[in-house]
Protein backbone atom coordinates (compact mmCIF):
# COMPACT_ATOMS: atom_id res chain seq x y z
CA UNK A 1 0.00 0.00 0.00
CA UNK A 2 1.31 3.79 -0.43
CA UNK A 3 2.00 5.27 2.64
CA UNK A 4 -0.44 7.84 3.43
CA UNK A 5 -2.49 9.40 6.12
CA UNK A 6 -5.02 7.22 7.37
CA UNK A 7 -8.53 8.46 6.31
CA UNK A 8 -10.35 11.50 7.68
CA UNK A 9 -13.94 11.06 6.40
CA UNK A 10 -15.68 8.39 5.13
CA UNK A 11 -18.28 8.01 2.12
CA UNK A 12 -20.39 5.00 0.53
CA UNK A 13 -22.34 4.18 -2.22
CA UNK A 14 -23.13 0.67 -4.25
CA UNK A 15 -21.03 1.19 -7.23
CA UNK A 16 -17.28 3.65 -6.94
CA UNK A 17 -15.82 4.28 -10.08
CA UNK A 18 -12.35 5.62 -10.89
CA UNK A 19 -12.01 8.01 -13.97
CA UNK A 20 -14.12 10.07 -16.42
CA UNK A 21 -13.00 9.42 -19.89
CA UNK A 22 -15.17 7.21 -22.30
CA UNK A 23 -15.26 4.50 -20.17
CA UNK A 24 -15.34 6.20 -17.22
CA UNK A 25 -18.74 8.41 -18.07
CA UNK A 26 -20.55 5.23 -19.58
CA UNK A 27 -20.42 3.21 -16.91
CA UNK A 28 -21.08 6.00 -14.41
CA UNK A 29 -24.03 6.83 -16.63
CA UNK A 30 -25.28 2.83 -17.14
CA UNK A 31 -24.90 2.48 -13.44
CA UNK A 32 -26.96 5.56 -12.37
CA UNK A 33 -30.50 3.33 -14.38
CA UNK A 34 -29.02 0.20 -12.33
CA UNK A 35 -28.04 1.16 -9.04
CA UNK A 36 -29.53 3.21 -6.27
CA UNK A 37 -26.06 5.11 -5.09
CA UNK A 38 -22.91 5.86 -7.80
CA UNK A 39 -19.77 7.63 -6.93
CA UNK A 40 -17.68 8.66 -9.98
CA UNK A 41 -14.02 10.05 -8.36
CA UNK A 42 -11.88 11.30 -11.54
CA UNK A 43 -8.17 12.94 -10.88
CA UNK A 44 -9.21 16.71 -12.34
CA UNK A 45 -12.61 17.63 -13.73
CA UNK A 46 -15.14 15.03 -15.61
CA UNK A 47 -13.54 16.69 -18.80
CA UNK A 48 -9.98 15.48 -18.24
CA UNK A 49 -8.21 12.83 -18.91
CA UNK A 50 -6.78 10.70 -22.15
CA UNK A 51 -10.24 10.47 -23.89
CA UNK A 52 -10.18 14.45 -24.87
CA UNK A 53 -7.25 13.95 -26.42
CA UNK A 54 -8.57 11.26 -28.87
CA UNK A 55 -8.22 12.87 -32.67
CA UNK A 56 -8.52 10.17 -35.16
CA UNK A 57 -11.96 8.38 -34.06
CA UNK A 58 -13.72 5.31 -33.06
CA UNK A 59 -14.05 2.52 -35.22
CA UNK A 60 -16.75 0.11 -36.37
CA UNK A 61 -18.60 -1.60 -38.86
CA UNK A 62 -21.46 1.02 -39.68
CA UNK A 63 -20.57 1.29 -43.47
CA UNK A 64 -23.53 -1.63 -45.26
CA UNK A 65 -20.48 -2.39 -47.00
CA UNK A 66 -18.56 -3.46 -44.12
CA UNK A 67 -18.72 -6.23 -41.16
CA UNK A 68 -17.92 -7.02 -37.54
CA UNK A 69 -16.18 -10.11 -39.11
CA UNK A 70 -13.93 -7.89 -41.81
CA UNK A 71 -13.32 -5.36 -38.37
CA UNK A 72 -12.83 -8.72 -36.87
CA UNK A 73 -9.86 -9.85 -39.23
CA UNK A 74 -8.06 -6.22 -39.44
CA UNK A 75 -8.33 -6.53 -35.29
CA UNK A 76 -6.90 -9.62 -35.12
CA UNK A 77 -4.04 -9.33 -37.53
CA UNK A 78 -2.21 -6.01 -35.71
CA UNK A 79 -3.01 -8.09 -32.58
CA UNK A 80 -0.21 -10.28 -33.74
CA UNK A 81 -1.60 -13.60 -32.87
CA UNK A 82 -2.32 -12.45 -29.01
CA UNK A 83 -5.89 -11.31 -29.41
CA UNK A 84 -8.21 -13.12 -27.82
CA UNK A 85 -10.85 -14.05 -30.47
CA UNK A 86 -14.09 -14.08 -28.46
CA UNK A 87 -13.36 -10.78 -26.96
CA UNK A 88 -12.76 -9.45 -30.53
CA UNK A 89 -15.87 -10.76 -31.23
CA UNK A 90 -17.80 -9.00 -28.70
CA UNK A 91 -15.89 -5.80 -29.46
CA UNK A 92 -16.36 -5.36 -32.97
CA UNK A 93 -19.95 -7.23 -33.12
CA UNK A 94 -21.52 -4.45 -30.04
CA UNK A 95 -19.25 -1.97 -31.53
CA UNK A 96 -21.55 -0.16 -33.98
CA UNK A 97 -24.84 -0.32 -31.20
CA UNK A 98 -22.41 1.49 -28.21
CA UNK A 99 -21.39 4.06 -31.25
CA UNK A 100 -25.25 4.80 -32.50
CA UNK A 101 -25.87 5.49 -28.74
CA UNK A 102 -23.04 7.26 -28.38
CA UNK A 103 -24.93 9.84 -30.98
CA UNK A 104 -28.17 9.72 -29.69
CA UNK A 105 -26.20 10.92 -26.34
CA UNK A 106 -25.74 13.94 -28.08
CA UNK A 107 -21.93 13.42 -29.58
CA UNK A 108 -22.05 14.88 -32.80
CA UNK A 109 -19.91 12.94 -35.33
CA UNK A 110 -19.07 14.24 -39.00
CA UNK A 111 -21.62 13.03 -41.64
CA UNK A 112 -21.67 12.98 -44.62
CA UNK A 113 -24.72 15.22 -47.56
CA UNK A 114 -27.04 12.08 -46.70
CA UNK A 115 -26.52 12.67 -43.06
CA UNK A 116 -24.76 9.19 -42.54
CA UNK A 117 -21.46 9.71 -40.29
CA UNK A 118 -18.80 9.99 -42.34
CA UNK A 119 -16.38 7.56 -42.08
CA UNK A 120 -12.21 7.43 -42.68
CA UNK A 121 -9.49 4.83 -42.91
CA UNK A 122 -6.45 4.61 -40.53
CA UNK A 123 -3.61 1.85 -40.29
CA UNK A 124 -4.54 -2.03 -40.50
CA UNK A 125 -8.41 -1.36 -41.66
CA UNK A 126 -9.01 -2.83 -44.90
CA UNK A 127 -11.81 0.06 -45.16
CA UNK A 128 -13.27 2.74 -44.31
CA UNK A 129 -14.70 2.33 -40.41
CA UNK A 130 -13.67 5.17 -38.37
CA UNK A 131 -16.46 7.56 -37.14
CA UNK A 132 -14.90 11.57 -36.36
CA UNK A 133 -16.25 14.85 -34.77
CA UNK A 134 -15.36 17.94 -35.20
CA UNK A 135 -12.67 16.80 -38.09
CA UNK A 136 -9.65 15.62 -35.56
CA UNK A 137 -11.55 16.19 -32.42
CA UNK A 138 -13.51 13.04 -31.61
CA UNK A 139 -12.93 12.09 -27.98
CA UNK A 140 -13.19 15.71 -27.25
CA UNK A 141 -16.94 15.63 -28.71
CA UNK A 142 -17.77 12.43 -26.71
CA UNK A 143 -16.39 13.65 -23.39
CA UNK A 144 -18.09 16.99 -23.99
CA UNK A 145 -21.93 14.88 -24.79
CA UNK A 146 -20.73 12.42 -21.96
CA UNK A 147 -20.03 14.87 -19.44
CA UNK A 148 -23.09 17.23 -20.57
CA UNK A 149 -25.13 14.01 -19.55
CA UNK A 150 -23.14 13.86 -16.36
CA UNK A 151 -23.91 17.47 -15.22
CA UNK A 152 -27.56 16.87 -15.89
CA UNK A 153 -28.07 14.55 -12.81
CA UNK A 154 -25.38 15.96 -10.87
CA UNK A 155 -27.86 16.82 -8.26
CA UNK A 156 -29.29 13.79 -8.03
CA UNK A 157 -29.01 11.63 -4.85
CA UNK A 158 -28.03 8.87 -6.98
CA UNK A 159 -25.06 10.73 -8.15
CA UNK A 160 -22.36 11.74 -6.16
CA UNK A 161 -19.57 13.39 -8.21
CA UNK A 162 -15.68 13.69 -6.51
CA UNK A 163 -12.82 16.02 -8.67
CA UNK A 164 -9.98 16.57 -8.48
CA UNK A 165 -9.09 13.16 -6.12
CA UNK A 166 -6.45 10.71 -6.42
CA UNK A 167 -7.27 7.15 -6.07
CA UNK A 168 -4.40 5.86 -3.67
CA UNK A 169 -5.58 2.02 -2.71
CA UNK A 170 -8.22 -0.04 -2.98
CA UNK A 171 -9.80 -1.26 -0.01
CA UNK A 172 -9.99 -5.22 0.20
CA UNK A 173 -11.95 -7.18 3.08
CA UNK A 174 -9.56 -10.29 4.96
CA UNK A 175 -8.14 -12.51 2.12
CA UNK A 176 -9.15 -15.93 2.27
CA UNK A 177 -8.02 -18.92 3.61
CA UNK A 178 -5.46 -19.92 0.55
CA UNK A 179 -4.67 -16.24 0.90
CA UNK A 180 -6.52 -15.22 -2.75
CA UNK A 181 -7.51 -11.71 -2.33
CA UNK A 182 -10.13 -10.85 -0.09
CA UNK A 183 -13.00 -8.80 -1.97
CA UNK A 184 -12.70 -5.39 -2.62
CA UNK A 185 -14.26 -2.98 -0.17
CA UNK A 186 -13.85 0.59 -1.65
CA UNK A 187 -10.86 2.78 -2.30
CA UNK A 188 -8.56 5.25 -0.70
CA UNK A 189 -8.39 8.92 -1.71
CA UNK A 190 -7.12 11.98 -1.72
CA UNK A 191 -9.07 15.31 -2.66
CA UNK A 192 -6.91 17.51 -3.56
CA UNK A 193 -7.95 20.57 -2.57
CA UNK A 194 -11.47 21.36 -4.24
CA UNK A 195 -15.19 20.92 -3.16
CA UNK A 196 -16.47 19.90 -0.14
CA UNK A 197 -14.23 17.59 1.32
CA UNK A 198 -10.74 17.39 1.68
CA UNK A 199 -7.71 15.45 2.03
CA UNK A 200 -7.75 11.60 2.65
CA UNK A 201 -10.94 9.42 3.12
CA UNK A 202 -12.33 6.25 2.45
CA UNK A 203 -15.15 5.80 -0.40
CA UNK A 204 -16.69 2.66 0.21
CA UNK A 205 -18.90 0.44 -1.47
CA UNK A 206 -18.96 -3.42 -2.92
CA UNK A 207 -18.05 -2.82 -6.68
CA UNK A 208 -15.40 -0.57 -7.81
CA UNK A 209 -14.57 -0.39 -11.59
CA UNK A 210 -11.02 1.05 -12.51
CA UNK A 211 -11.55 3.90 -15.80
CA UNK A 212 -7.85 5.46 -14.78
CA UNK A 213 -6.75 5.44 -18.55
CA UNK A 214 -2.85 4.82 -19.07
CA UNK A 215 0.83 4.93 -18.18
CA UNK A 216 2.20 7.61 -20.64
CA UNK A 217 3.83 9.51 -18.08
CA UNK A 218 6.30 6.32 -17.12
CA UNK A 219 8.03 7.48 -20.34
CA UNK A 220 9.66 11.13 -20.80
CA UNK A 221 7.50 11.62 -23.38
CA UNK A 222 3.99 10.59 -24.60
CA UNK A 223 0.64 11.78 -26.37
CA UNK A 224 -0.38 11.30 -23.02
CA UNK A 225 -2.06 13.78 -20.66
CA UNK A 226 0.20 14.59 -17.50
CA UNK A 227 -2.53 12.64 -15.39
CA UNK A 228 -1.75 9.70 -16.97
CA UNK A 229 0.36 8.01 -14.12
CA UNK A 230 -0.99 4.51 -14.23
CA UNK A 231 -2.58 5.02 -10.66
CA UNK A 232 -5.57 2.27 -11.35
CA UNK A 233 -3.27 -0.13 -12.50
CA UNK A 234 -0.74 0.01 -9.63
CA UNK A 235 -3.31 -0.04 -7.05
CA UNK A 236 -5.19 -3.03 -8.68
CA UNK A 237 -1.07 -4.70 -8.15
CA UNK A 238 -0.88 -3.54 -5.20
CA UNK A 239 -4.45 -5.31 -4.00
CA UNK A 240 -3.19 -8.56 -5.94
CA UNK A 241 -5.16 -8.36 -9.06
CA UNK A 242 -3.34 -9.95 -11.99
CA UNK A 243 -2.24 -7.97 -14.84
CA UNK A 244 -1.30 -9.42 -18.30
CA UNK A 245 0.57 -7.78 -21.48
CA UNK A 246 2.22 -5.33 -20.29
CA UNK A 247 4.91 -5.06 -22.35
CA UNK A 248 2.78 -4.21 -25.31
CA UNK A 249 3.45 -0.32 -25.37
CA UNK A 250 2.06 1.14 -28.64
CA UNK A 251 4.64 4.19 -29.82
CA UNK A 252 2.61 6.48 -31.94
CA UNK A 253 4.30 6.83 -35.77
CA UNK A 254 3.74 10.12 -35.94
CA UNK A 255 3.89 12.32 -33.03
CA UNK A 256 5.37 16.29 -33.65
CA UNK A 257 8.98 16.50 -33.45
CA UNK A 258 9.57 19.28 -31.14
CA UNK A 259 13.30 18.90 -30.46
CA UNK A 260 15.69 16.08 -28.99
CA UNK A 261 14.79 17.06 -25.29
CA UNK A 262 11.30 17.60 -25.57
CA UNK A 263 9.41 16.16 -22.57
CA UNK A 264 5.90 15.49 -21.26
CA UNK A 265 2.80 15.68 -23.57
CA UNK A 266 4.01 15.84 -26.99
CA UNK A 267 1.07 16.39 -29.95
CA UNK A 268 -0.63 13.70 -31.71
CA UNK A 269 -0.50 14.08 -35.71
CA UNK A 270 -3.81 11.83 -36.58
CA UNK A 271 -2.92 8.61 -38.08
CA UNK A 272 -6.24 9.61 -39.81
CA UNK A 273 -3.74 12.12 -41.30
CA UNK A 274 -2.40 9.16 -43.59
CA UNK A 275 -5.77 8.01 -43.79
CA UNK A 276 -6.34 11.26 -46.30
CA UNK A 277 -3.27 10.51 -48.36
CA UNK A 278 -0.51 11.95 -46.47
CA UNK A 279 2.91 10.01 -46.93
CA UNK A 280 6.13 9.88 -45.09
CA UNK A 281 9.73 10.52 -46.40
CA UNK A 282 12.59 10.72 -44.54
CA UNK A 283 14.98 13.76 -44.29
CA UNK A 284 16.47 13.04 -47.80
CA UNK A 285 12.68 13.25 -49.27
CA UNK A 286 12.23 9.55 -50.23
CA UNK A 287 9.17 8.25 -49.34
CA UNK A 288 9.94 4.72 -47.81
CA UNK A 289 6.71 3.14 -46.89
CA UNK A 290 6.01 0.92 -49.54
CA UNK A 291 8.92 -0.64 -49.12
CA UNK A 292 8.03 -1.91 -45.98
CA UNK A 293 4.44 -2.92 -46.50
CA UNK A 294 1.77 -3.33 -48.71
CA UNK A 295 -0.21 -1.45 -47.00
CA UNK A 296 2.66 1.47 -47.02
CA UNK A 297 1.68 4.23 -44.29
CA UNK A 298 -1.36 2.74 -43.36
CA UNK A 299 0.21 -0.68 -41.76
CA UNK A 300 -0.38 -1.11 -38.83
CA UNK A 301 1.09 1.28 -36.30
CA UNK A 302 3.86 -1.02 -35.13
CA UNK A 303 5.32 -2.12 -38.02
CA UNK A 304 5.11 2.02 -39.13
CA UNK A 305 6.56 3.08 -35.76
CA UNK A 306 10.01 0.41 -36.06
CA UNK A 307 9.94 1.01 -39.85
CA UNK A 308 10.55 5.47 -38.90
CA UNK A 309 13.18 4.42 -36.00
CA UNK A 310 15.24 2.36 -38.50
CA UNK A 311 15.37 5.05 -40.80
CA UNK A 312 15.92 7.59 -38.88
CA UNK A 313 19.00 5.45 -37.50
CA UNK A 314 19.82 5.27 -41.47
CA UNK A 315 20.07 8.59 -42.32
CA UNK A 316 20.92 9.58 -38.56
CA UNK A 317 18.46 12.08 -38.27
CA UNK A 318 15.89 12.09 -35.06
CA UNK A 319 12.82 12.66 -37.33
CA UNK A 320 11.05 11.81 -40.42
CA UNK A 321 7.90 14.26 -42.53
CA UNK A 322 5.02 13.84 -42.82
CA UNK A 323 3.86 14.95 -46.11
CA UNK A 324 0.32 16.69 -47.02
CA UNK A 325 1.60 19.06 -49.58
CA UNK A 326 -0.36 16.76 -52.73
CA UNK A 327 -3.66 17.37 -51.00
CA UNK A 328 -5.88 20.10 -51.34
CA UNK A 329 -4.75 22.22 -48.74
CA UNK A 330 -8.30 24.51 -48.33
CA UNK A 331 -9.68 20.06 -47.50
CA UNK A 332 -6.23 19.44 -44.74
CA UNK A 333 -7.04 22.38 -42.98
CA UNK A 334 -10.77 21.53 -42.64
CA UNK A 335 -10.60 18.09 -41.79
CA UNK A 336 -7.94 18.70 -39.24
CA UNK A 337 -8.31 21.43 -37.84
CA UNK A 338 -7.28 20.97 -34.32
CA UNK A 339 -3.97 19.49 -35.23
CA UNK A 340 -3.85 22.78 -38.04
CA UNK A 341 -4.31 24.62 -35.56
CA UNK A 342 -1.92 23.29 -32.62
CA UNK A 343 1.19 22.99 -35.44
CA UNK A 344 0.46 26.94 -36.56
CA UNK A 345 1.52 27.82 -33.17
CA UNK A 346 4.97 25.61 -33.62
CA UNK A 347 4.94 27.82 -37.30
CA UNK A 348 4.25 24.98 -39.42
CA UNK A 349 1.33 24.67 -41.66
CA UNK A 350 0.13 21.16 -41.70
CA UNK A 351 -1.42 21.93 -45.92
CA UNK A 352 1.87 23.21 -47.02
CA UNK A 353 4.71 22.45 -44.98
CA UNK A 354 7.11 19.02 -43.89
CA UNK A 355 5.77 18.14 -40.52
CA UNK A 356 8.63 17.20 -38.72
CA UNK A 357 7.46 13.64 -36.72
CA UNK A 358 8.86 10.77 -34.27
CA UNK A 359 7.54 7.90 -32.83
CA UNK A 360 6.72 8.57 -29.13
CA UNK A 361 4.33 6.10 -26.51
CA UNK A 362 1.04 6.66 -27.11
CA UNK A 363 -1.05 3.64 -25.51
CA UNK A 364 -0.57 0.60 -23.10
CA UNK A 365 -2.36 -2.77 -24.69
CA UNK A 366 -2.07 -4.43 -21.65
CA UNK A 367 -3.69 -3.81 -17.90
CA UNK A 368 -5.43 -5.00 -15.38
CA UNK A 369 -6.74 -8.72 -16.78
CA UNK A 370 -10.74 -9.41 -16.65
CA UNK A 371 -13.01 -11.45 -18.11
CA UNK A 372 -15.58 -10.00 -21.11
CA UNK A 373 -17.77 -8.89 -18.42
CA UNK A 374 -15.14 -6.32 -16.76
CA UNK A 375 -14.34 -8.38 -14.21
CA UNK A 376 -10.80 -8.75 -12.46
CA UNK A 377 -9.23 -11.09 -10.59
CA UNK A 378 -10.28 -10.03 -7.00
CA UNK A 379 -13.78 -10.33 -6.40
CA UNK A 380 -15.89 -6.97 -7.06
CA UNK A 381 -12.73 -5.07 -8.82
CA UNK A 382 -13.54 -4.30 -12.34
CA UNK A 383 -11.36 -2.12 -14.86
CA UNK A 384 -12.67 -0.65 -18.60
CA UNK A 385 -10.68 1.07 -20.85
CA UNK A 386 -7.10 1.72 -21.53
CA UNK A 387 -5.97 0.16 -17.80
CA UNK A 388 -8.02 -3.19 -18.62
CA UNK A 389 -6.55 -6.06 -20.60
CA UNK A 390 -9.84 -7.61 -22.18
CA UNK A 391 -7.79 -9.21 -24.85
CA UNK A 392 -8.75 -7.19 -27.43
CA UNK A 393 -5.76 -5.80 -28.28
CA UNK A 394 -3.52 -9.15 -28.19
CA UNK A 395 0.38 -7.63 -29.22
CA UNK A 396 -0.92 -4.32 -30.79
CA UNK A 397 -3.94 -2.06 -30.33
CA UNK A 398 -5.72 -1.29 -33.88
CA UNK A 399 -6.01 2.29 -34.87
CA UNK A 400 -9.14 3.82 -33.42
CA UNK A 401 -9.92 0.74 -31.14
CA UNK A 402 -9.49 2.04 -28.17
CA UNK A 403 -12.59 4.31 -27.67
CA UNK A 404 -13.81 1.33 -28.92
CA UNK A 405 -13.18 -0.82 -26.45
CA UNK A 406 -13.66 1.85 -23.24
CA UNK A 407 -17.54 2.05 -24.89
CA UNK A 408 -18.15 -1.31 -25.12
CA UNK A 409 -16.60 -2.89 -22.05
CA UNK A 410 -17.69 0.07 -19.82
CA UNK A 411 -21.31 -0.85 -20.64
CA UNK A 412 -21.14 -4.72 -19.98
CA UNK A 413 -18.92 -4.04 -16.68
CA UNK A 414 -21.76 -1.66 -15.55
CA UNK A 415 -24.50 -4.25 -16.42
CA UNK A 416 -22.58 -6.96 -14.31
CA UNK A 417 -22.30 -5.05 -11.51
CA UNK A 418 -25.67 -3.81 -11.67
CA UNK A 419 -27.19 -7.38 -12.01
CA UNK A 420 -24.60 -8.64 -9.15
CA UNK A 421 -25.30 -5.92 -6.88
CA UNK A 422 -29.64 -6.57 -7.03
CA UNK A 423 -29.05 -9.73 -6.62
CA UNK A 424 -27.29 -8.98 -3.30
CA UNK A 425 -23.84 -11.19 -5.12
CA UNK A 426 -21.78 -8.07 -4.19
CA UNK A 427 -22.21 -6.50 -0.58
CA UNK A 428 -20.39 -4.46 1.66
CA UNK A 429 -17.79 -6.03 3.14
CA UNK A 430 -15.11 -4.88 6.37
CA UNK A 431 -12.19 -3.38 5.21
CA UNK A 432 -8.92 -5.19 6.30
CA UNK A 433 -5.48 -3.97 7.30
CA UNK A 434 -3.02 -4.12 4.74
CA UNK A 435 -0.11 -6.15 5.70
CA UNK A 436 3.13 -5.36 4.88
CA UNK A 437 5.13 -1.78 5.09
CA UNK A 438 3.94 1.17 2.99
CA UNK A 439 5.97 2.59 0.08
CA UNK A 440 6.62 5.77 -1.47
CA UNK A 441 9.03 6.91 -3.73
CA UNK A 442 10.43 10.69 -3.59
CA UNK A 443 9.06 13.00 -6.57
CA UNK A 444 12.49 13.70 -7.07
CA UNK A 445 12.85 10.23 -8.97
CA UNK A 446 10.36 11.10 -11.30
CA UNK A 447 12.55 11.37 -14.41
CA UNK A 448 15.22 9.01 -13.12
CA UNK A 449 12.13 6.55 -13.69
CA UNK A 450 11.34 7.41 -17.07
CA UNK A 451 15.21 8.07 -18.28
CA UNK A 452 15.21 3.92 -17.34
CA UNK A 453 11.47 3.22 -18.78
CA UNK A 454 12.74 4.81 -21.96
CA UNK A 455 16.20 2.75 -21.72
CA UNK A 456 14.74 -0.58 -21.10
CA UNK A 457 10.93 -1.10 -22.39
CA UNK A 458 11.21 1.36 -24.45
CA UNK A 459 10.92 1.81 -28.47
CA UNK A 460 13.51 -0.66 -29.36
CA UNK A 461 14.55 -3.27 -26.56
CA UNK A 462 17.24 -5.19 -25.65
CA UNK A 463 18.34 -7.89 -23.16
CA UNK A 464 20.96 -5.93 -21.69
CA UNK A 465 19.08 -2.30 -21.51
CA UNK A 466 16.28 -4.25 -19.79
CA UNK A 467 18.51 -5.41 -17.00
CA UNK A 468 20.36 -2.19 -16.47
CA UNK A 469 16.74 -0.74 -16.46
CA UNK A 470 15.38 -3.73 -13.78
CA UNK A 471 18.49 -2.61 -12.07
CA UNK A 472 18.63 1.06 -12.08
CA UNK A 473 14.81 0.53 -10.93
CA UNK A 474 15.43 -1.63 -8.17
CA UNK A 475 17.55 0.86 -6.76
CA UNK A 476 14.98 3.62 -6.14
CA UNK A 477 14.28 3.76 -2.37
CA UNK A 478 10.81 2.84 -2.22
CA UNK A 479 10.05 3.87 1.37
CA UNK A 480 9.70 7.08 3.05
CA UNK A 481 12.08 6.89 6.06
CA UNK A 482 15.01 5.03 3.94
CA UNK A 483 17.93 7.42 4.61
CA UNK A 484 18.35 10.51 2.31
CA UNK A 485 14.78 9.94 1.16
CA UNK A 486 12.73 13.24 1.41
CA UNK A 487 9.22 12.04 0.46
CA UNK A 488 5.84 13.14 1.80
CA UNK A 489 2.71 11.73 1.39
CA UNK A 490 1.24 14.03 -0.88
CA UNK A 491 0.22 13.46 -4.73
CA UNK A 492 3.54 14.04 -6.58
CA UNK A 493 5.08 11.24 -4.77
CA UNK A 494 1.99 9.19 -5.04
CA UNK A 495 2.26 9.30 -8.79
CA UNK A 496 6.11 8.85 -8.91
CA UNK A 497 5.61 5.70 -6.57
CA UNK A 498 2.61 4.08 -9.42
CA UNK A 499 4.70 5.05 -12.22
CA UNK A 500 8.08 2.94 -10.68
CA UNK A 501 5.79 0.52 -9.44
CA UNK A 502 4.34 0.29 -12.99
CA UNK A 503 7.53 0.82 -14.73
CA UNK A 504 9.41 -2.13 -13.03
CA UNK A 505 6.41 -4.70 -14.16
CA UNK A 506 7.01 -3.19 -17.36
CA UNK A 507 10.54 -3.76 -17.27
CA UNK A 508 10.40 -7.21 -16.15
CA UNK A 509 7.41 -8.66 -18.63
CA UNK A 510 9.40 -7.16 -21.20
CA UNK A 511 12.36 -8.97 -20.20
CA UNK A 512 10.59 -11.93 -20.02
CA UNK A 513 9.33 -11.99 -23.88
CA UNK A 514 12.53 -12.77 -25.44
CA UNK A 515 10.89 -12.67 -28.99
CA UNK A 516 9.35 -9.42 -31.24
CA UNK A 517 5.80 -9.07 -31.52
CA UNK A 518 3.50 -6.08 -32.06
CA UNK A 519 4.23 -3.45 -29.69
CA UNK A 520 6.86 -5.08 -28.26
CA UNK A 521 10.22 -4.85 -30.17
CA UNK A 522 13.47 -6.94 -29.20
CA UNK A 523 16.59 -5.68 -31.26
CA UNK A 524 18.32 -9.34 -29.53
CA UNK A 525 15.46 -11.58 -30.61
CA UNK A 526 14.03 -9.49 -33.98
CA UNK A 527 11.40 -11.88 -35.01
CA UNK A 528 8.26 -13.68 -33.44
CA UNK A 529 8.90 -16.94 -32.07
CA UNK A 530 5.49 -19.13 -31.88
CA UNK A 531 6.29 -20.43 -28.37
CA UNK A 532 5.83 -17.07 -27.49
CA UNK A 533 2.19 -17.18 -28.29
CA UNK A 534 1.48 -16.87 -24.72
CA UNK A 535 0.52 -14.09 -22.24
CA UNK A 536 2.48 -13.05 -19.66
CA UNK A 537 0.18 -12.58 -16.60
CA UNK A 538 2.17 -10.36 -13.10
CA UNK A 539 0.98 -9.88 -10.13
CA UNK A 540 2.02 -8.88 -6.85
CA UNK A 541 2.66 -12.13 -3.93
CA UNK A 542 1.19 -10.83 -0.49
CA UNK A 543 4.88 -9.91 0.42
CA UNK A 544 5.53 -7.79 -2.82
CA UNK A 545 7.64 -9.91 -4.41
CA UNK A 546 6.50 -9.85 -8.38
CA UNK A 547 5.33 -13.60 -9.90
CA UNK A 548 4.97 -13.97 -13.97
CA UNK A 549 3.23 -16.98 -15.18
CA UNK A 550 2.86 -17.64 -18.52
CA UNK A 551 -1.04 -18.27 -19.61
CA UNK A 552 -2.55 -19.51 -23.07
CA UNK A 553 -4.35 -17.34 -25.30
CA UNK A 554 -7.09 -19.14 -25.25
CA UNK A 555 -10.96 -17.61 -25.85
CA UNK A 556 -12.70 -16.60 -22.96
CA UNK A 557 -15.19 -17.93 -21.38
CA UNK A 558 -18.64 -17.23 -23.25
CA UNK A 559 -20.68 -14.24 -21.86
C1 LIG B 1 -4.76 8.81 -34.00
O1 LIG B 1 -5.61 9.65 -34.20
O2 LIG B 1 -3.81 8.58 -34.74
C2 LIG B 1 -4.84 8.01 -32.75
C3 LIG B 1 -5.96 7.11 -32.85
C4 LIG B 1 -5.73 5.94 -31.96
O3 LIG B 1 -4.85 5.98 -31.09
O4 LIG B 1 -6.40 4.94 -32.16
Amino acid sequence: RLAAPAPGWTTSADAIVVGSGIAGLTAALELRARVPRVLLITKSVLASGSTVWAQGGIAAALDPQDTPEAHSRDTLTAGAGLCDPVAVDVLVSEGPDRVRELAGLGAAFDVDQAGRISLTREGGHGTNRIAHAGGDATGAEISRALVARIEAVRNDPGVEVIEHAIVLDLLTAEPGPDGAPGPVCGVTLHVMGEGTRDGVGAALAPAVLLATGGIGQVYPSSTNPALATGDGLAAALRAGAPVADMEFVQFHPTVLWLGAGAKGQLPLVSEAVRGEGAMLLDTDGVRFMPDVHPMAELAPRDVVAHAIVRRMAATGADHVYLDCRHLDPGFVRARFPTIHARLLAEGIDLATDLVPVAPAHHFHSGGVLTDLHGRAGVPGLYAAGEVACTGVHGANRLASNSLLEGVVFAHRAAADIGARVQAGELALREPAERPGPAGLVAAAARARVQRLSALGPGVIRTGEGLEAAARGLAQVPTSPTAPGVVAQPQTAEWETTNLHQVATVLTATAAERTESRGGHFRADFPEPDDAWRVRVVASLDPDGALRLDRAPVSPSPGP
